[in-house]
């Protein structure tokens, strides 16, 4: 049986990604995850009883475990997602992104590399790191333009920088040692199980709670939206057929403001689940973000000509699942936000994280 390394596959997309190999592929998984407070198994309960995902709580900071997960398993690729991922949370404290973001991804290179130097010559030649970044590292558009794989690197946010600095790690063990990398750079991701911190899950998530909800500045930022498993599928190609050493831009070209993304929720919303007054009654404008990027947008020509990738989903019929998501699943929204599922978790993997 062949099998991949996913690290982060209790976070949004790497669940995502499990569900989507699990059901589409033969691969087996071993999913490496900490189950920092962004990580939840109970994203990935349809396929917990598959004998095809194995999960694994181990700090990808830890180069012991990691050795002994490569000496265990003998994966024929890994595919790198598990970060600190959300904005806000590096401005107010920026050590736990550059541990992992940074400190993590050469911990993970430098175990694979030692993994990867031990293969023959062909399944060297078949193994693949994919490592999974975003279109932040680009920094900030103005009214025009695209991020395309050649645009100049200008990392604006503790986060973006940690995520910046990673993909030069990977770049450089490419370069220097020969480790077959690929890396792909997306855009704003939305769907089931993001943890609600995010945009579009917070929104979703006050407003049905009858709180405000909180626009930052005048809500005029510019973020460019992909349906996570059109992310998914988008993997799924890179790492499977992807040119080593090559970058590949994903996104979904669908630019919106901010405001745009809370008036179409709130829209929904008033059509799924009315209240006695309309949602957008709860918008409220605070304070900006610090060094809040304007705006960002994709070019994703490179995969699309290339590998064939589409997205299916448009925006529209992206967030009516995903809204619709949210409102079928409000256990697993009270679980995150009750601080339930630390406790259930503390008990069963110990206090770890
Ligand atoms: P997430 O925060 O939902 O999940 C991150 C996962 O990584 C969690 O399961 C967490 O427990 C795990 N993790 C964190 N630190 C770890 C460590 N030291 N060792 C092992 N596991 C650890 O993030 P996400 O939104 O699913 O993003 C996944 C990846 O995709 C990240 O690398 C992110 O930078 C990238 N990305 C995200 C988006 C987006 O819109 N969410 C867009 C482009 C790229
Ligand atoms: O572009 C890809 C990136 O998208 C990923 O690399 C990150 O991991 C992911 O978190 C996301 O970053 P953003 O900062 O763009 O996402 P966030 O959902 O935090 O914010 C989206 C926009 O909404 C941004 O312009 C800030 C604004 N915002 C956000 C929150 C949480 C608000 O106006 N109010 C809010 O409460």
């Amino acid at each position: 049986m062949k099998t991949v390394f996913i690290s982060g596959g209790a976070g949004f997309i790497g669940s995502a990604l499990i569900r989507m190999l699990i059901a589409e592929s033969d691969w087996r998984i071993v999913n490496i995850d900490k189950l920092t407070y962004a990580g939840n198994l109970e994203s990935l309960a349809a396929v917990a009883n598959n004998p095809r995902h194995v999960f694994r709580h181990v700090d990808i900071g830890d180069r012991a475990a990691l050795d002994a997960l490569f000496a265990e398993f003998k994966p024929e690729g890994v595919i790198h997602l598990a970060a600190e991922s959300h904005v806000d949370r590096s401005i107010h404290g920026p050590g736990d992104f550059i541990q992992t973001n940074i400190g993590g991804t050469f911990s993970l290179l430098e175990a694979t590399r030692g993994y990867w130097l031990s293969l023959d010559d062909t399944r060297k030649a078949a193994f693949r790191f994919h490592h999974v970044s975003t279109d932040e590292v680009y920094g900030s558009l103005g009214d025009t333009g695209q991020f395309v794989e050649t645009t100049a690197y200008a990392p604006n946010s503790p986060y973006s920088a940690s995520k910046a600095a990673s993909d030069h790690l990977v770049r450089a063990w490419h370069h220097t040692y020969g480790l077959p990398v690929v890396t792909t750079n997306c855009s704003n991701n939305y769907g089931p199980c993001q943890f609600p911190e995010k945009l579009i899950p917070l929104m979703i998530h006050n407003a049905v709670s009858g709180k405000p909800l909180p626009i930052y500045g005048k809500g005029d930022n510019v973020r460019d939206w992909l349906y996570v498993d059109d992310h998914a599928s988008a993997l799924r190609l890179v790492f499977e057929k992807g040119v080593v050493g090559e970058v590949y831009n994903i996104g979904g070209h669908n630019e919106k403001t901010n405001l745009d993304v809370v008036d179409t929720l709130c829209a929904l919303l008033d059509e799924l689940k009315p209240g006695s007054v309309p949602y957008a009654n709860l918008k409220t404008y605070v304070a900006d973000r610090p060094g809040h990027d304007k705006r960002y947008a994709i070019d994703a020509g490179k995969i699309g000509r290339e590998l064939g990738w589409r997205p299916l989903e448009t925006f529209e019929t992206g967030m009516r699942k995903t809204v619709q998501w949210y409102l079928d699943n409000s256990e697993w929204v009270a679980h995150v936000v009750s601080g339930e599922y630390r406790n259930w978790l503390d008990k069963n993997y110990g206090a770890r994280t």
